[in-house]
């Protein structure tokens, strides 16, 4: 994630929030020098879909924060149910075999929402810890089967899994690994799946995903079939820029794995509860996961949760090894925390009993065509994108596909552009990604996307 993100300069005097901001506060995804001249944007409550900053102006959360409000800015069932779990059991933790009530009924509601085979849940407060949790579990399950040699994961370009040690590994990302010593080793990274900027000319899109499975399997035969653990993947790619997988591809990078009994991993964190228009990304793209990774929407982000799920081919010889060893020796003091948990329950209630998955699919169809209609736009290249998410390629020279000299450059006058019109985009590269709550009604869409026009007339007035 570039640090494009705008912000209000530090004008308001020295003991202003900005100014106290900037003194006290190191920020991730920011470029610390420059936040020390232009500070920060201060959010101060929202309202749905918007949010408004201490200036009072009104914004369109187009991302839903980070991918994640699903249920809007503002929904007292879920303050509700965080103060009535809080007045009742504030904390509890989950080791040496202590459980408690929302723990055991979010554990329930997710197995009987997953797809394919789940069969218990392990709880996280990040994506990323969950990303990590996956990695030990799944090197844990080698030993257990007596296969130490089996530890390598394969994850891809461009790929978002987290930012600790290892999840930051399996992310593809160049800002995610340098100057941090990272990827671990063992971990590799295939070619991603974007068919506009990777697609060969007169390649179409079902040759290009045979090439992308021909790569994996290439890759697996020269490191070794016997030492490939697991393929690590989101459905959709998020953060590396909304990508969409192409045509066939799923069924063909699922056909290498099964020939080589490879475990595959579907980072869920933006594409669960229902952002692709179904609950879960593997419906929408028919993919078989062994593991399935879930945060940000489980619980609005109102409060940090997050979960795996596995099924038993993956659980059985990790359930056999703790027995041997009289422990599984993971686990997080906040893990499965009672008021998140209690909060992610209502969370998904809101979800099945306002059909909010439905409305991703209609309103997300909606928004769909609506930016599709501005591909004749002279800034856009592609457009991109599947439910309530979705993406937009911006580019100078359409038939070459590129945009200004400086990559990211065009995306970051975008930015300035939509900020000015009242949106909250992410700007990734020079592509503008949307992914508004799944509240967002199609009247709001109409309002976003005239927005978004307007602010990229104004951009094609500056750079044309
Ligand atoms: C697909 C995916 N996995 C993992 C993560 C990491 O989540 P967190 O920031 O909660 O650690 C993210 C965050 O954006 C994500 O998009």
């Amino acid at each position: 994630m570039p640090d494009t993100d705008l912000a209000n300069p530090v004008s308001s005097g020295p003991n202003s929030a900005e100014a106290r901001d900037v003194r006290y506060h190191l920020h991730g995804y920011t470029d610390a020098r420059r936040h020390a001249e232009i500070g920060p944007m201060v959010i101060e409550r929202g309202e749905g879909i918007y949010v408004y900053d201490n200036s009072g102006n009104r914004f369109i959360e187009a991302m839903s924060g980070l991918w994640s409000v699903a249920v809007g800015f503002n929904e007292p069932r879920l303050v509700d149910a965080a103060a009535n779990q809080m007045r009742k059991l504030p904390y509890y933790h989950t080791f040496t075999h202590k459980s408690h009530g929302p723990v055991i009924d979010l554990a329930e509601k997710l197995i009987s929402i997953a797809p394919g085979g789940m069969s218990k849940a392990f709880f996280t407060n990040s994506g990323s810890e969950a990303n990590d949790t996956a990695i030990k579990l799944v090197w844990y399950r080698s030993n257990a089967l007596g296969k130490p040699e089996k530890k390598k994961l394969i994850s891809r370009q461009r790929a978002y899994h987290g930012v600790t040690l290892a999840s930051a590994s399996l992310t593809g990302l160049p800002n995610n690994h340098r100057s941090f010593d990272l990827p671990i080793a063992g971990v590799f990274h295939t070619g991603c799946p974007h068919f506009y900027k990777d697609g060969l000319p007169g390649e179409t899109e079902e040759q290009f995903a045979t090439r992308r499975a021909e790569e994996l399997d290439a890759l697996i035969q020269a490191e070794g079939p016997d030492t490939i653990a697991a393929f690590w993947a989101e459905p959709l790619m998020g953060a590396g820029g909304v990508v969409v997988p192409p045509a066939t591809y799923w069924e063909k990078i699922q056909a290498v794995l099964a020939k080589y009994d490879i475990l595959l991993v579907a980072d869920e964190v933006i594409t669960g509860f229902g952002r692709t228009g179904n609950m879960f990304g593997c419906e929408t793209y028919g993919i078989k996961p062994d593991i399935i990774l879930l945060s940000k929407q489980i619980s609005s982000s109102y409060l940090p949760l997050s979960a795996l799920l596995a099924n038993d081919r993956v659980l059985d010889p990790i359930i056999e090894e703790t027995g041997r060893i009289g422990t599984l020796g993971h686990g997080f003091t906040a893990g499965g925390h009672p008021v998140a948990a209690a909060v992610g329950l209502e969370n998904i209630a809101i979800i099945e009993e306002r059909d909010l998955v439905g409305n991703a699919r209609k309103a997300g169809a909606h928004l769909q065509a609506g930016l599709r209609a501005l591909a004749d736009h002279p800034l856009v290249g592609e457009v991109r994108g599947v439910g309530l998410i979705a993406a937009i390629e911006l580019v100078t020279d359409k038939a070459a596909r590129v945009a200004l000299e400086k990559s990211g450059q065009l995306g970051a006058l975008a930015n300035v552009q939509l900020h000015g019109n009242g949106v909250i985009c992410r700007v990734i590269g020079d592509a503008v990604a949307f992914c508004p709550p799944l509240i967002i009604t199609e009247e709001q869409i109409d309002d976003l996307l005239a927005r978004v026009k307007a602010a990229l007339d104004a951009v094609a007035a500056e750079v044309l």
